[in-house]
């Protein structure tokens, strides 16, 4: 009697909901960009490390993780009902942290609709199911990572940033570093509730 064929890995397997890495940043235009470039360069000669590529320096506002790929709408919900006003953050800092190997730029001044825009996120976000970790919001851009010594933090020539938007971005890690695709954004001024989404 014939035997029956095992069957095919590939149809055993569970099937797994694809999963997204995201979080919600502001990302600086190209301008802004290549001037935080040039202080990872010069943080670079004190402490080594790997430099953060120019089109992906970014600052976070709140980090999502990993998640089902079809939570992501109700993601741009929770998001819709933030409103951002505009703000000028004034970089006037660089800096590193021992516990995760980073430099970074930040600011002496956070402004007070940063840390509104920050906290106002993160409270939309729980409220519509979705965990984040319990940490004050300390406003950087990371620079460098696994730098080698840490250094002391210092003022640097101030890079005006007129922040025009927030957006939530997607990474993927790939062998060759991070990749950002930008999911959706959310105006500076506008009320809450009208995203642009983006297709890239
Ligand atoms: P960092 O630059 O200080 O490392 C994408 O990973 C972004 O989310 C980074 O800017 C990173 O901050 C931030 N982030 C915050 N919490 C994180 C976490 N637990 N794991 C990875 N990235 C995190």
């Amino acid at each position: 009697m014939a035997r029956r064929a095992a069957p095919d890995a590939a149809h055993s397997l569970p099937v797994r909901p694809p999963k997204v890495r995201v979080f919600f940043a502001l990302w600086p235009d190209a301008d802004v960009a290549a001037r935080l470039d040039a202080l990872g360069a010069e943080a670079h000669a004190d402490c080594g490390g790997r430099r953060t590529r120019r089109d992906t320096l970014h600052l976070t506002l709140a980090f999502i993780g990993d998640i089902d790929a079809v939570r992501v709408p109700a993601l741009i919900g929770a998001a819709d009902t933030v409103a951002v006003e505009p703000l000028t953050l004034c970089l006037d800092r660089v800096g590193s942290w021992r516990h995760n190997r980073i430099a970074w730029a930040g600011t002496q001044s956070v402004p007070a609709a940063l840390t509104t825009l920050a906290n106002g996120l993160i409270d939309a976000l729980r409220a519509a199911g979705f965990q984040l970790e319990r940490r004050n919001f300390a406003p950087h851009v990371t620079l460098l990572r696994r730098i080698h010594d840490a250094f002391p933090e210092r003022d640097v020539a101030p890079v005006d940033w007129r922040v025009e938007r927030f957006v939530l971005v997607e990474s993927q890690r790939l062998p060759q570093g991070a990749q950002y695709r930008i999911l959706a954004q959310w105006p500076a001024g506008g009320s809450a509730g009208c995203p642009v989404r983006t297709e890239q």
